[in-house]
């Protein structure tokens, strides 16, 4: 059984929790229907407001869902759950907080007394390549490293779901380039599963196992790409023609140009 499925998930916002002017019910996520696998990443790509955010924070079980199902790790979610690390766009730490105790900072609301959690803090903080660091402030740190900070407080009560909401769209493209391979690197140790919304095209193809690409709003699938490049990938990757004919695809589900003509399907296989 795949470790996450999602099956006709809806979510319809009524016209009370709307502006007064309001006339109709909002359709945010309308039938939206995949599966992921233990340690796969899926990137999310579609238009602002199409409703990704939406259906991440249905996967949380922070939001209620009009129909339709979710199971993750053979668990059907119906409300909050902790087995999942949850990354913003925004690192949100604590600033009167250490860098360490920021990481730490779910141990004390879960009431863990767990005696490893400091080492393992310790030895994300080495992953992400913040050692040293972990007596530091967040002010004292750049938004890259902030966002491993919150990489490692996601981490620390070791989930096996990471659920990231454009997390690397504030940062530089160098800086994001990083922080990509960082990911990679990190899905390779802890073999979480990783549901990754992104609005770049090549960041989508690059970090993931397969792209989901939704319609404006109501959010549809309008492709679900597997993304053959291998395990190893490399910023190089970027260049080959793999990654160029992915890049296309997604580009025609998201309406940016027009399809291919079909003559040279078939011998690109
Ligand atoms: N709590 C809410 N109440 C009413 N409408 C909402 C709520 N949350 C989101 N929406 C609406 O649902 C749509 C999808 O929002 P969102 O999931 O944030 O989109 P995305 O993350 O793809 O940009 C938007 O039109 C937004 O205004
Ligand atoms: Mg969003």
């Amino acid at each position: 059984m795949p470790f996450g499925i999602i099956k006709n998930a809806r979510k319809v916002f009524p016209q009370n929790q709307l502006s007064k002017g309001a006339k109709q019910d909002l359709i945010a996520l309308d039938d939206a229907s995949f599966e992921f696998e233990e340690g796969e990443i899926v990137s999310l790509l579609g238009p602002s407001g199409c409703g990704k955010t939406t259906l991440l924070r249905i996967i949380a079980g922070l939001l209620s869902r009009t129909s339709g199902e979710v199971t993750i790790g053979g668990k059907s979610i119906d409300g909050p759950y902790e087995d999942y690390g949850f990354i913003f766009q925004s690192p949100g730490l604590m600033p009167w907080r250490s860098v360490i105790d920021n990481v730490l900072f779910p141990m004390d609301v879960l009431k863990s007394n767990d005696a490893n959690a400091k080492t393992r803090a310790m030895d994300l903080l080495q992953l992400v390549g913040l050692n040293g660091f972990e007596k530091a402030r967040p002010h004292q740190l750049s938004g890259g490293m902030q966002q491993r900070v919150s990489l490692c407080r996601a981490l620390i009560h070791k989930p096996k779901l990471l659920l990231m909401d454009e997390p690397f769209g504030a940062l530089d493209e160098l800086t994001r380039m990083e922080m990509n391979d960082l990911l990679l690197r990190i899905r390779r140790e802890t073999h979480a599963s990783v549901l990754f919304v992104t609005h770049s095209i090549s960041e989508a193809i690059y970090l993931a196992d397969k792209v989901l690409v939704f319609s404006s709003r109501p959010a549809r699938i309008a492709l679900n790409l597997p993304i053959d490049l291998g395990n190893e990938r490399s910023q190089s990757t970027r260049f080959t023609n793999a990654f160029m004919q992915a890049e296309r695809r997604a580009s025609e589900a998201l309406g940016i140009i027009k399809p291919e003509v079909a003559v040279s399907q078939g011998s690109q296989a």
